[in-house]
């Protein structure tokens, strides 16, 4: 009995393996046009479609917003990616989280890094106007897990839904969406 228990587990591991591989990090081209003076800056994000074991600190936010801004004198694109939410309402705690954004190239694409040390995401600018950016990150653990998230980030903490539907079009014609999540809206009413 026990055997057979077992060998089930091992064989629901290799065949989850197996599986999950299909579902591995995705390389897109970065947006067209994309500099990195058209990305930096505050950004509002109006909605995304997260992993369940998606950045920890993400679970719970509110009034998200990424603050993008070179490192003072880096010539190479190294920049800080500040997170910034709130804890479940507009006026919930602030829960912040600084990203590094290091090893730039092509430009838009980098490895982002919470923890010195710590695995890096590959984070992608796929899609940029003046108005809205799709940033897709993924973190693969040994090819066996699979995180990622797709945000659709405005200018304003609002978004017309022509301009968002786009957006998550243009990602979901990419195939970035490997386990088909819902996008969820991000609350941004009453924040500022
Ligand atoms: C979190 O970030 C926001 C926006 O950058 C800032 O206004 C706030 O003071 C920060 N809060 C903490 C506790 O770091």
């Amino acid at each position: 009995m026990e055997t057979m228990i077992i060998i089930q587990i091992f064989l629901f591991g290799i065949s989850k393996a197996f599986m999950l591989s299909a579902d591995s990090c995705k390389s897109p081209p970065v947006a067209n046009g994309y500099q990195n003076t058209r990305y930096n800056g505050l950004w509002y994000e109006v909605s995304k479609a997260q992993t369940a074991g998606g950045a920890f600190f993400e679970k719970d936010c509110v009034c998200t917003t990424i603050d993008v801004q070179p490192v003072p004198s880096a010539t190479n694109g190294d920049s800080k990616a500040i997170n910034s939410c709130r804890k479940i309402t507009p006026t919930g705690n602030f829960m912040n989280a600084t990203g590094t954004l290091s090893n730039e190239g092509p430009l838009g694409h980098w490895k982002e890094g919470f923890f010195p040390g710590a695995p890096k995401a590959d984070y992608t600018i796929i899609y940029l106007t003046d108005n809205v950016a799709v940033e897709y990150d993924c973190s693969s653990f040994l090819g066996l897990y699979t995180n990622y998230c797709i945000h659709i980030l405005s200018r304003t903490p609002t978004i017309s839904s022509d301009e968002e539907d786009a957006a998550i079009k243009y990602a979901e014609s990419l195939g970035l969406n490997t386990q088909n999540l819902p996008f969820h809206k991000t609350l941004q009413e009453g924040c500022w």
